[in-house]
């Protein structure tokens, strides 16, 4: 669920009039911060955290936010206060979990190619966990460890090689991905890990995959994970906790993805059914807690036809939300003031200079014309983490709503802001 809604101004109904966040309406957050702007529900933020964190009822789990999905500091500042930890896979993204007021010992540390640097950086703010992706890794961090006097919690990020059937560019739990340890050489890799002097052997990690619309291939997982486990447990390791990744999938269009109790459930039935319910469960869930909890506000800058298209031009580009052009996104357009009859079929694209620069085509929405505004809905994970400059437009700002008040979290970017850093050497 989520707090984007209409609302009758005069009749106060749901469901008829223009749209608003909470009580505010989109028209004054366009009037008063500009659009492109990415908007958050708060409510929706923190209800999602809620509905997760209450599902693990009776079992011992950490949630750990992953924070590649939204990064602001104010969202991160609610996931803290709700008590989450954070899943970082950055230097950047810890600074951002630390300063938002987020407890180190409760960040696991992912990502393929951290460096040493970064590493040293998460020994010294005392992370939870280091997920260990590959052999190479492993010594590093034992060396990293050894050399600045810390001991290195870690686990092994293993690869179950199940096919999440999502996206190819989200899928990360097959055989061939460039993630994880390939599950053959999980138990000869914990071996050299518990031989290690500098390091904490204290879990199994995995993450299959992102936006995943069914409970199976999780299941399929947890089943290899849980055979490790019984395996390592047999070889004498004190394995502590099992992460079993991010992942559920959120309704863009027509998805029906398991709800988040339903996901919980079933993980919970394969650890009563194997007898590991005491094992402590972390997740690190990012596009179903904030996914659908905010919105891309755009203005149709013109319309035009080509031929026998008619084009919606909005002031928001693909460097402003790139999922549509990189993996074929559908997001839901609509506009803000209450929907006229006429429908029309149209293609919605931004003013950036490349033809994939488009958030739907031959979508039929109702007739849009120049200065409407629209949102595009889902955009809250995977949105403005992944805005550029690109085509030398500043990105977009984005605002935090709380009821009948918002925020502005971030300040649109300035002319200033894209030349920041730049020199011109003299010639
Ligand atoms: N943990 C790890 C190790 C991950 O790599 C990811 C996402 C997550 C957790 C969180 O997954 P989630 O719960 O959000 O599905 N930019 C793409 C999604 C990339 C996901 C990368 N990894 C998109 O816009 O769909």
């Amino acid at each position: 669920m989520n707090h984007f809604e209409r609302r009758d101004l005069v009749t106060g109904e749901a469901g008829h009039g223009s749209l608003y966040c909470e009580g505010v309406p989109l028209e004054r957050i366009a009037r008063e911060v500009g659009t492109p702007t990415y908007v958050y529900s708060k409510a929706t933020v923190t209800r999602h955290v809620r509905v997760w964190l209450d599902a693990w009822g009776g079992l011992d789990h950490q949630m750990c936010f992953a924070v590649k999905a939204c990064s602001n500091l104010a969202i991160l500042a609610l996931m803290a206060k709700a008590g989450a930890g954070f899943d970082i896979v950055s230097e950047g993204e810890l600074a951002r979990v630390l300063r938002a007021g987020g407890r180190a010992d409760k960040v696991v540390f992912s990502g393929v190619g951290k460096t040493r640097h970064e590493l040293l950086a998460a020994l010294e703010a005392g992370v939870g966990c280091i997920n260990v992706e590959s052999a190479d890794e492993l010594v590093m961090v034992d060396e990293v460890a050894r050399t600045s006097g810390r001991r290195a919690p870690v686990s092994l990020r293993v690869n179950p090689d199940v096919d999440a059937k999502t996206h190819p560019y989200i899928a990360t739990g097959l055989m061939r991905s460039k993630f994880g340890i390939a599950w053959a050489e999980a138990p000869s890799l914990y071996e050299a890990a518990r031989a290690l002097a500098n390091v904490d052997v204290i879990g199994v990690d995995c993450h299959i995959g992102s936006q995943l619309e069914s409970e199976k291939p999780f299941v399929e997982a947890l089943d290899r994970v849980l055979d490790l486990v019984a395996d390592l447990a047999a070889r004498g390791f004190g394995i502590r906790h099992i992460d079993i990744g991010g992942g559920l999938g959120i309704t863009y269009r027509d998805e029906t993805p398991p709800s988040p109790v339903e996901y919980v459930n079933a993980v919970r039935a394969r650890l009563e059914a194997r007898g590991m319910e005491h094992l402590r469960v972390l997740t690190e869930p990012g596009r179903v807690i904030v996914g659908n909890a905010g919105c891309l506000l755009s203005r149709v800058v013109l319309t035009k036809h080509n031929g026998p298209t008619r084009f919606v031009v909005l002031d928001a580009g693909m460097n402003d939300l790139i999922r549509p052009a990189l993996y074929q996104a559908w997001h839901a357009i609509e506009p803000v003031a209450a929907p006229r009859d006429e429908v029309e079929l149209v293609d919605v694209v931004g003013p950036v200079c490349e033809s994939g620069d488009a958030f739907a085509k031959d979508r039929s929405l109702p007739r849009l014309v120049a200065e409407d505004l629209v949102i595009l809905r889902s955009a809250g994970a995977y949105g403005m983490v992944m805005a550029s400059n690109y085509n030398s437009r500043p990105r977009p700002a984005e605002v935090l709503v709380d009821g009948d008040r918002f925020h502005i979290v971030r300040a649109r970017e300035t002319l200033d802001d894209l030349v920041r850093g730049e020199v011109i050497p003299e010639v």
